[in-house]
């Protein structure tokens, strides 16, 4: 199997909390191309056991406790399996690769943290803390591309923020890419700076994406991106090559296949097929409640009401939904996943089958060229891709008069 391609995608990003199952698998009906699970500390997957549930179509990462109830610490879904980067939370090399091996055969790749700016992980040295200690950073990043990434087949990524001056971030970019990681996210803000601010792009983005670029590494724009369309604006203003959304996909997954920022679904919409996700996946009640208050307008009603609900049923009276109208929501959703999985596939390995036959008798420099060209054209499809995606929701909406979505 190819390495995960990263370029040309448009990604949720990891969000603790609010980036469990149901709001990754909307955003990948919703036109995400790749979804990052929440930031996991090493001690917590490492400890985990890996139990498959057929029932629901996954796979569960169980920690189990002597005098506490069992943990589902990701459950991750077969219909994500190609498009999930698990993110790691580390500050030891011998630890990250421990913990990364738990999950590597089940997702396509594992992103390293090395940009939460939270006291708990500044202070272990994680997170944020490795842009003071980028021998560690590299080592770290060195150990999952020999024993993960190249074991596994699968990719490696970092994300950063941008450090206090434009000159130190470059500095750092150039070692992380000589580290053979496959994508490079930055978060273009500087650590101290709230999510309320605005991100920096002028003077580090277009140079970051250039320094990615001349080591064949892809360069994902994080910070301040609100929908899809955003992607081609930031590849033709900073020379970028993916795009990552995270408070805006919180609050609305339909804007992944919004061209512009107010242009997504209803919230009432959205609200709906949250919870339906949310049922078929078995997700946490209370984690679903915590997930549709970012997506409820102002003051609605429903913000209170649901506070009350003991379990899916009620959370479904309290929207208004009938009995089963979650379960053929679902149905739909899991369908319209299901085609996009395997045309995604079909043209992964198209381009798996060309990049084979290249490699053999290119040299490295022309081989990150042609792949520059290549990416663009899978970039095309991809765009294809989600195009169809988006008008696929509304053949299964027009085919199917019972199945409002
Ligand atoms: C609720 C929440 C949880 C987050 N958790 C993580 C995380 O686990 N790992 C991480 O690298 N960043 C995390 N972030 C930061 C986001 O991934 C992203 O970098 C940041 O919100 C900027 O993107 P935005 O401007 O699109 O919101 C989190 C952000 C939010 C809002």
């Amino acid at each position: 199997m190819a390495i995960l391609n990263y370029a040309g995608k448009l990604i949720l990003a990891p969000m603790v909390r609010s980036g469990e199952l149901p709001t990754r698998l909307l955003s990948l009906r919703y036109g995400a191309d790749l979804v990052w699970s929440p930031e996991i500390v090493d001690h917590k997957i490492a400890i985990c056991a890996r139990e498959p549930n057929p029932r629901l179509k996954a796979v569960d990462f169980v920690a189990r406790y002597p005098n506490k109830p069992d943990q589902v610490v990701l459950r991750a879904h077969s219909l994500e399996r190609s498009r999930l980067v698990f993110q790691l939370g580390t500050s030891d090399p011998e630890l990250a690769v421990k913990a990364a091996t738990v999950v590597a055969a089940d997702v396509a790749g594992i992103d390293l943290n090395a940009g939460c700016p939270k006291h708990f992980s500044v202070h272990s040295g994680s997170g944020a803390g490795l842009l003071k200690t980028p021998d560690k950073l590299v080592a770290i990043l060195e150990a999952l591309v020999a024993e993960v990434g190249r074991k596994f087949g699968i990719g490696i990524s970092v994300k950063i923020r941008i450090l206090d001056t434009p000159e130190d971030t470059f500095t750092l970019v150039r070692r992380l890419v000589k580290t053979g990681i496959s994508a490079l996210t930055v978060h273009c803000r500087k650590v101290p700076m709230r999510p309320r601010e605005r991100a920096i792009r002028e003077g580090y983005l277009a140079q970051i994406a250039e320094i990615c670029h001349e080591a064949g590494v892809v360069c994902v724009a994080n910070g301040d991106v609100y929908c899809g369309g955003d992607l081609e604006r930031l590849k033709k203003e900073y020379g970028v090559d993916s795009a990552m959304i995270a408070t805006a996909a919180e609050k609305n997954m339909s804007c992944f296949s919004a061209s512009e920022k107010e242009e997504v679904r209803p919230w009432r919409e959205m609200v709906c097929e949250f919870l339906a996700v949310a049922k078929a996946v078995d997700n946490n009640l209370t984690n679903t409640k915590y997930l549709l208050r970012n997506m409820l307008p102002g003051k609605v009603p429903e913000r209170q009401t649901m506070a009350n609900a003991r379990d899916y049923e009620q959370m479904f009276e309290v929207f208004q939904m009938k009995k089963d109208e979650g379960d053929m929501k679902w149905a739909s959703i899991e369908q319209l996943l299901a085609n996009m999985s395997q045309s995604q596939s079909q043209s992964q390995s198209q381009s798996e089958s060309q990049s084979q036959s290249q490699s053999q008798s290119q040299s490295q420099s022309q081989s990150s060229r042609k792949r520059e060209a290549e990416n663009g054209k899978e970039i095309e499809e991809e765009q294809e891709l989600r195009v169809k995606r988006f008008d696929g929701v509304e053949q299964v909406q027009s085919t199917n008069n019972a199945i409002a979505i």
